[in-house]
């Protein structure tokens, strides 16, 4: 293979780890899956730990900083094995204190925990007979895993294992990458010899296996990037669990849709609500492993709103420490969590056992969760002059609260439009939660209106017109996959209330990408209005909370004007699409290259006022 090719191929499998559309193949048995599910849906909250030798190293290597996710540091800077097996020696734990771990996540309000017992670099954090890579040649003599899930266990906190099934560095069998062969393994690239079934049988499965029979029920296993794997080989992975745990869940990694819920890439959020299962995973600042000088933390409102975005959008969300070598948590993941934590501590109705938002609006003021005949309305902003206009339930309300502190709130029920007054003085940093209590079941109108003057409209609200070559179809997240000016338009709908002159803004999202495509030109048709061959320029991105890896990109595209109230229908279409600037993590340049798709999230439409 010349080396642009296996260059493209290594993008293609790095790309496709972290996607969901490859995922396309077998189902698991619905019924079973649906009890197996039954906890984790209640829990909509779990706690991600990676740990391992990449701790150590903490980001840097001969004293200089490795840019990138501080887990793939003996990817990224081609650390020999001979060297990075001496990382070893400092892997210390001198500090781990499982109880205090699972406490903090206890009462962060996470209901599991996955725990990382082997990652890409191959290591197992617990004494392992299938490999001697493993805790045995650290200072530490015990077993880290067994001491997690007795703690997990003793404060009713569900047990998930982490295992990188597919990669891993250690293992020349199990090679895939150019870095590996160039470097991992201490031999020239010529003599390294993958034989990725042989991995599967002498490492991957029998590691499965102690992990599914030495430390008692386990509730979840967390596989990561299928890569290359063949049906067959994923195949395998699933069954072991099935033929020794069949109570555990499996999650989307596993490859080729095999798990009990559906794939999402890291730090990727739906734009709308989830029609499957999904779990949103989630770094608290730009690392998975920990980087002594990775700084960039999200805030704390910020992390309680994805975790109460999540819930809107009917999923989970999983967050992730990344602790020291010694077992440390870094303070400002202690700090985020406990915030969380302080607000669950009165609001959680408002998360477990919640299904999504019932309505099709992304609403200004924050988001909706629903159980059973209450809404939860979150607040993270303060509504239009105190006042929430809830257009298209069709349910009556009756009684209104702060849930946190049961202050009642006044209602006005008016055929489906609500109006619910918001008193002075709430503190938005906190979100409070108004509960809704409704007559009867709720029932919705799920066409997309209008609220504090803006239209969202998702992209999977609509319907798709096939092009010459195929047609649009959507990703688990609801962002269009597959639309390039070959595979027709996409159509949508909205109310129209108050008639005039409107704004619109297209989100984009992209993995892995800087910026969305420089250079791209899309037509959009609305009544009379034709805002043709626009360029998709970078007016905003979203800061921080997902930038690593699914960044949310927006642009106005033009003005377009409805004479009249009522539906109006709309028509995306893709003139050209430009090029592409990759994010570098996994040390490729792929500057220039351009890709044939882009990944609309939603349109807005924003009322100009005269
Ligand atoms: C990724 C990375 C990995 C990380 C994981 C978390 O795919 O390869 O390092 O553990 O996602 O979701």
């Amino acid at each position: 293979m010349n080396l642009l090719l296996k260059k493209k191929l290594f993008i293609l499998l790095v790309v496709l780890s972290c996607t969901s559309n490859q995922f396309i193949l077998a189902q698991p048995t619905h019924t079973t899956t649906e009890t197996r599910l039954n906890w984790w849906r209640e829990a909509r909250f779990g706690l991600f730990i990676h740990w391992g030798l990449y701790s150590v190293a903490a980001g840097q290597w001969n004293g200089k900083d490795i840019d990138g996710i501080g887990e793939w540091i003996q990817n990224f800077a081609k650390i020999p094995n001979s060297e990075y097996n001496k990382l070893t020696k400092d892997f210390t734990l001198l500090n781990y204190h499982p109880e205090e771990w699972v406490a903090l996540a206890k009462q962060a309000g996470t209901k599991y925990i996955v725990f990382t017992a082997k990652h890409h670099d191959g290591f197992a954090l617990y004494p392992s007979d299938a490999s001697e890579f493993n805790i045995r040649m650290t200072p530490y003599q015990e077993d880290p895993l067994k001491q997690l899930i007795t703690a997990c266990r003793k404060a009713g906190i569900k047990v998930g294992i982490y295992y990188s099934h597919r990669q891993d560095w250690h293992e020349e069998d199990a090679a895939v990458m150019s870095n590996e062969y160039d470097g991992h393994y201490g031999k020239p690239k010529s003599e390294v010899k993958p034989n990725l079934d042989r991995y599967i049988r002498h490492k991957a499965l029998p590691q499965i296996r102690e992990l599914l029979t030495r430390y008692g029920n386990i509730d979840l296993i967390w596989y990561d990037t299928p890569f290359d794997l063949t049906l067959e080989q994923s195949q395998i992975f699933v069954n072991v669990i099935r033929e020794l745990q069949p109570n555990c869940i499996i999650n989307g990694r596993v490859g080729y849709n095999l798990g009990d819920y559906g794939p999402l890439g890291d730090n990727e959020m739906p734009c709308s609500k989830a029609t499957t299962d999904l779990e949103m995973v989630a770094t608290l600042n730009h690392t998975w492993g920990y980087k002594k000088n990775d700084n960039h933390w999200k805030g704390k409102k910020e992390i309680l709103c994805s975790l109460i975005e999540s819930a809107s959008r009917n999923i989970n969300y999983m967050v992730n420490i990344g602790p020291m070598a010694d077992g440390t948590i870094p303070t400002p993941s202690v700090d985020i969590l406990k915030f969380v934590g302080n607000w669950m501590a009165v609001n959680s109705e408002s998360i477990y056992g919640t299904e999504g938002n019932p309505f099709n609006d992304n609403f200004p003021w924050g988001y909706v969760t629903r159980k059973e005949n209450n809404l939860y309305l979150h607040l993270t902003q303060c509504p239009q002059n105190n006042c929430i206009l809830l257009k298209g339930l069709h349910s009556d309300i009756r009684q209104a609260m702060i849930l946190a502190t049961q202050q009642p709130l006044t209602v006005a029920n008016r055929q489906s439009v609500k109006t619910i007054t918001i008193p002075d003085g709430l503190d938005y940093e906190k979100i409070p939660v108004i509960k809704l209590v409704c007559e009867t079941p709720i029932k919705t109108d799920t066409r997309n209106l209008m609220n504090e003057g803006i239209i969202s409209i998702p992209a999977a609200s609509g319907t798709v017109k096939a092009g010459q070559k195929g047609k649009i179809t959507f990703a688990e997240g609801g962002t269009t996959e597959n639309f390039n000016p070959q595979t027709g338009s996409l159509l949508l709908e909205c109310e129209i209330d108050i008639p005039g002159e409107y704004e619109v803004k297209l989100y984009t999202s992209r993995h892995w990408r800087k910026s969305f495509a420089e250079g791209t030109f899309v037509t959009l048709k609305t009544g009379d209005n034709i805002l043709s061959n626009r360029l998709l320029k970078k007016d905003g991105e979203l800061a921080n909370v997902r930038q690593n890896s699914y960044p949310e990109t927006w642009s106005t595209i033009g003005t377009v004007t409805f004479p009249k109230e009522g539906t109006q229908k709309i028509e995306l279409s893709i003139d050209k699409i430009g090029t592409f600037t990759r994010l570098g993590h996994f040390g490729e340049d792929l500057q220039g290259e351009s890709e044939n798709n882009i990944r609309i999230m939603k349109i807005e439409l924003i009322y100009k006022t005269q």
